[in-house]
């Protein structure tokens, strides 16, 4: 399946925010670029992939495992509220296989407007870089490729003939997640990553999103303690701590990632 290749020319902050040094993104570059023309048979190349992964991707991942594996014991479905191009859903598709292969009611739910930034005032301090529509990736065609991703993967998991329980939802999450909630009743949620990056969205989607939070269920913000991103971190102050029982942490492994049970 493919998706109109706007990527390829959009522009955002994580290509002109980052806390590397110039040699870091240097060496970061030659890993691709050896990744891309790594002498051996595609077969060999997918099994090596661990050869080229660096270490704060790899911090991600294992940050994303820390969180997931603290809601083993709870039901409800993961959401990943600002999901990109999926990584954090593909993620926990994987870390449900692994962790708990038998849980087949751990829906993974996917919001994106998948056509950028929606919702920015200037509380939120717009750039160039960083401003509605930046983060685009094709609309609702990348919601059907992201969509068919997921399903490869819970086909390629542990008993793969479970397939299709996750779903991608495009459109501002202001109007999706209510919309999907009166859809769907009786879901609740165990697990919501955001990334929104804006103000408003976020701290509409955290009311939401808690209301169906079971006991012991986990929020996690990937840009809480971001100076130069400031939304979740004034919605924390001015929404949440105060307001809501909670315990709030930090990831041991990728310290931006910060999460809050409830
Ligand atoms: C920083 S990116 C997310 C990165 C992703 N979480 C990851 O870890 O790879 C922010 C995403 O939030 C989405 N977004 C921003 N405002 C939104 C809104 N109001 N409704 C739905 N999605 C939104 C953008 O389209 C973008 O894809």
């Amino acid at each position: 399946m493919q998706w109109k290749a706007f990527h390829l020319v959009s522009q955002h902050e994580s290509v002109v925010t980052t806390y590397s040094s110039p040699q870091s993104i240097e060496a970061r570059s030659e890993l691709f670029q050896r990744l891309r023309t790594y002498a051996a048979t595609p077969e060999e190349t997918e099994r090596s992939l661990g050869l080229f992964i660096r270490g704060s991707l790899l911090a991600r991942f294992l940050a994303v495992a820390e969180i997931y594996k603290r809601i083993v014991p709870l039901p409800g479905i993961v959401m990943d509220i600002g999901t990109w191009r999926g990584q954090t859903a593909v993620l926990c598709e994987n870390f449900r296989a692994i962790f708990e292969p038998l849980h087949f009611n751990r829906r993974i739910v996917c919001f994106d407007t998948f056509e950028g930034y929606k919702g920015f005032s200037q509380v939120d301090r717009p750039t160039e870089l960083h401003k509605d529509g930046t983060y685009q990736v094709g609309g609702e065609q990348y919601a059907d490729y992201l969509n068919s991703l997921l399903m490869l993967h819970e086909k390629n998991n542990a008993m793969g003939h479970n397939n299709g329980k996750h779903r991608v939802v495009a459109g501002d999450c202001r109007t999706t997640i209510p919309a999907f909630f009166e859809e769907n009743p009786g879901e609740f949620v165990s697990l919501a990553f955001f990334d929104l990056n804006s103000f408003q969205p976020t701290a509409e989607a955290f009311k939401m999103v808690h209301g169906r939070l079971v006991p012991g269920g986990i929020v996690a913000f990937w840009q809480l303690t971001r100076d130069n991103i400031p939304a979740e971190g004034m919605v924390y102050v001015n929404e949440i701590l105060d307001r809501y029982d909670h315990r709030i942490e930090r990831s041991a492994y990728y310290p931006g990632l910060c999460f809050l049970t409830k």
